[in-house]
């Protein structure tokens, strides 16, 4: 754990002494020590609101880097719960770890010599056949991912499957954290993800012909004028400039067709 408790600056304690006549506060637990912080507070604010600067396992603070994989308990209740500290509330007496970083096994690997055969997961992540399912794994998950139906697809070879299935994996490691096999799943679908985009999804022609035509010099000229444009006026333009509907047909183009 990279935190540490800040020493009390008098600011800061007044305004806490001010906050505290507006809000609610409840105890909550931070490492085993107890503290009141008010109410409403993510897990992450509160912890910053109990002197703690957070260094490691702080990220986006928007629920989409993974950096901030937490566990806690509440009393009376065995289960051990896990959460994004940037995304979950604090509850009263939380008793709460939160956990930068988890050791999980990454294979190491040339991308560039992989083949998109199911094998290549395999070879490089034998522990896959270690899954039980279990399927805590999946119920650790706050992305709300089907953890355990992806890995069940990279043992049936379906690489296509698991990368869908993990798409919006955010690498937090909880997963791993509670599985019993030591399966790195997060790891495995990272991978899954790249031989998928590499190897497996079509590919996009539109874009190929855009990047020969920009390595051909098609926008030298245009790029040219706007290096000369003022900062104001480029400012203006480009607030200006025609945007792509967000529902567009396939076909659509820009009234202006001098860019194309
Ligand atoms: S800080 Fe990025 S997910 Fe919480």
């Amino acid at each position: 754990m990279s935190v540490k408790e800040e020493k009390k600056n008098p600011v800061e304690t007044a305004v806490k002494e001010k906050e505290q006549v507006a809000a609610k506060l409840i105890p909550i637990y931070i490492m085993g020590k107890r503290y009141e912080v008010p109410e409403g507070l993510t897990i992450m604010k509160a912890m910053e609101y109990a002197g703690y600067i957070l260094v490691r396992g702080c990220g986006c603070r928007g629920g989409t880097c993974g950096a901030c994989g937490t566990f806690y308990r509440k009393p009376g209740d065995y289960k051990l719960q896990v959460a994004l500290a940037c995304q979950k509330t604090v509850e009263p007496d939380m008793y709460i770890a939160q956990i930068p970083f988890f050791p999980a096994n990454r294979a190491l690997y040339d991308f560039t010599k992989l083949t998109a055969a199911p094998e290549e997961v395999f070879k490089l992540y034998p522990e896959l056949f270690r899954c039980v399912a279990c399927n805590s794994c999946t119920k650790a998950c706050p992305q709300g991912i089907e953890v355990m139906d992806a890995i069940s697809a990279l043992k049936q070879g379906n690489i296509a499957e698991a990368a869908q299935l993990s798409f919006d994996c955010i690498q937090c490691g909880l997963c791993t954290s509670r599985c019993f096999g030591e399966l790195a799943q997060y790891h495995m679908f990272q991978l899954a993800r790249r031989i998928y985009g590499a190897g497996i999804v079509p590919r996009a022609e539109h874009l190929a012909e855009m990047v020969k035509a920009v390595n051909g010099g098609k926008y030298d000229r245009f790029l040219d004028v706007l290096k000369r444009v003022k900062e104001d006026e480029l400012k203006k333009l480009y607030q200006e400039r025609e945007v792509e509907p967000m529902v567009a047909g396939e076909d659509w183009k820009p009234e202006d067709t001098t860019y194309l």
